[in-house]
């Protein structure tokens, strides 16, 4: 049976705000990815997932929607949209976008009219509870602050929950009422044709309806990371038969941020539930092997043997950019591309990371994220002079380093670039089916290394990362060659490979005779 596009696809997250600017206000917009549609194609991914684009007041840069339904003017309007994915449809480029679920902007009118009065109509699509106003109701942190999850109501006199700003109330997913609303978003978007959804937190949106207390030991935790309901299990269901009565395979990516695989697998319910989970342990690992391996072997332990399909990250619009967090290395950047595309699963690369950027340095008075997470959303640097291929030099954020060389303009021309190695790496993707879809298999290797073989039906490939700074010595029976290296050039390639450099990394195959 043939695989569904997404199991053997590769995303590319933009976030647009950082991504093309064509209106120049200094944020990017719909008509600036639209703009950078050939460069996607040239480069070889075979799905977008665009970050919210959504009217907001952006007190969360578009993760407070105040409209599900309705594109943000900072980035364009509905015929934006359109024209975008009838041109990336047009090139075989997939879209899926980003889904709020979780939580509304206090701005969205729905929670303008529950805050009214407490007999108001979507009064009972947020979450309140009474109490006194010196004391929330339960012990819940709210994310990007030491605060509770509740803010007070002078006005009803009543707490409302906020698992993040308190400018991002949480929607009720008991509400039969909200949960029909919250279908028709993803119907309006279904209809308009897009391939799919990320959505966001999607383990929190059902709640155990006692609220309560989390144990002492966890309680400075953001509730966010710990909330894991079984609620959530009967909603994901829906949506689920809601994707597949649309014909075209409709996919969902779930942000399941719970930091235990165990607990991240049960989302994928019976195949019933989402489609894939992002997991974000491989994304909180360092550059080292013994890491990876455990990474790796919980990852075909819990979903890929549990016929879950697995996704891979490095980085995303949350967190350090990976280039950064494994210190800065060029060459660590170029092998953990082989990671990334070489290991069973959909990976998913965030925009700016084929080009080797690390966080831009934003000093404290730039910065604009309560979140703190400025340095990994600088704007993308598009040619080698400035204003770097935006409208203008000073735009929301300031650059990322070494922008004169990291960009498309500058590394298209070279044949060594990191870009150009992905590029490669996406093509080998292309021809060999291994690398898409085929069975994984460690191969004996020595302390510092990992190696391993995919296959599928009598194509090979054999993946080898040295993570160590010393030179290693890599052993194998049979004749293999060296299809991909991440320092090498082609004139460079020897028939057998012998020792792998410094944090180098190898794409071999069988040899021909
Ligand atoms: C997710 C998003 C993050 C956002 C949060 C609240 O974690 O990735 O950017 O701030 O949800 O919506």
């Amino acid at each position: 049976m043939k695989n569904p596009w997404w199991k053997e696809a590769v995303f590319y997250q933009i976030y647009p705000r950082s991504f093309c600017d064509t209106s120049g206000n200094g944020i990017g917009d719909l008509e600036g990815i639209r703009s950078k549609l050939d460069y996607l194609h040239w480069l070889g991914v075979d799905a977008l997932w665009i970050s919210p684009f959504f009217s907001s007041p952006m007190r969360d840069y578009g993760y407070d929607v105040s409209d599900y339904c309705g594109v943000d003017p900072l980035f364009g309007n509905g015929d934006s949209f359109r024209q975008l994915i009838n041109d990336a449809h047009a090139r075989g480029l997939r879209i899926i976008i980003d889904w709020v679920p979780n939580h509304s902007s206090d701005q969205h009118p729905w929670f303008i009219d529950a805050r009214k009065d407490r007999n108001s109509r979507c009064r009972g699509w947020y979450v309140w509870r009474d109490g006194s106003p010196d004391q929330p109701p339960n012990n819940w942190r709210a994310a990007f602050s030491d605060r509770p999850a509740w803010t007070w109501d002078a006005h009803s006199q009543q707490w409302y929950l906020h698992l993040f700003l308190a400018e991002q109330p949480d929607l009720n997913w008991s509400n039969p009422e909200l949960v029909a609303e919250m279908m028709d978003t993803l119907r309006y978007w279904l209809d308009l044709g897009v391939d799919g959804f990320r959505m966001d937190v999607i383990h929190c949106i059902g709640k155990d309806p006692a609220l309560p207390d989390v144990p002492q030991a966890v309680a400075k935790i953001p509730y966010c990371a710990l909330n894991d309901h079984e609620s959530t299990h009967q909603h994901l269901q829906s949506i689920r038969s809601l994707l597949e009565s649309y014909p075209g395979d409709r996919v969902m990516v779930g942000e399941v941020f719970l930091l235990n695989a165990r607990q991240v697998a049960a989302y994928y319910g019976q195949d019933d539930e989402l489609q894939m989970c992002f997991n974000f342990l491989p994304l909180f690992t360092s550059w080292d092997a013994v890491a990876w391996r455990e990474r790796i072997d919980e990852v075909n332990t819990l979903f890929l043997q549990q016929g879950h399909w697995p996704t891979w990250a490095l980085s995303n619009h949350d967190q350090p950019r990976h280039r950064t967090r494994y210190g800065g290395s060029e060459h660590r950047a170029r092998a953990a591309a082989f990671l990334l595309l070489a290991l069973p699963g959909t990976p998913f690369l965030y925009a700016g990371e084929e080009l080797g950027l690390e966080d831009a340095e934003v000093p404290i008075d730039a910065r604009v994220d309560p979140g703190g997470r400025d340095g990994c959303r600088a704007p993308i640097p598009w040619s080698a002079e400035p204003p770097y291929g935006w409208k203008q030099h000073d735009n929301w954020l300031p650059w990322p380093p070494d922008r004169g060389e990291r960009n498309p303009e500058v590394q298209q021309a070279s044949d060594t670039s990191i870009l150009q190695l992905y590029r490669s790496l996406l093509a080998a993707r292309r021809n060999h089916a291994s690398l898409r879809s085929g069975s994984f298999e460690w191969m004996p290797s020595s302390k510092g290394i990992l190696f391993w073989k995919r296959e599928l039906a009598g194509d090979f490939c054999y993946l080898a990362i040295n993570f160590s700074d010393q030179p290693q010595r890599l052993q194998y029976e049979g004749a293999l060659r060296v299809e991909l290296s991440s320092q090498r050039t082609n004139e460079g390639f020897g028939e057998s490979p012998g020792m792998l450099a410094p944090d180098e990394a190898l794409l071999l195959i069988p040899k021909k005779d």
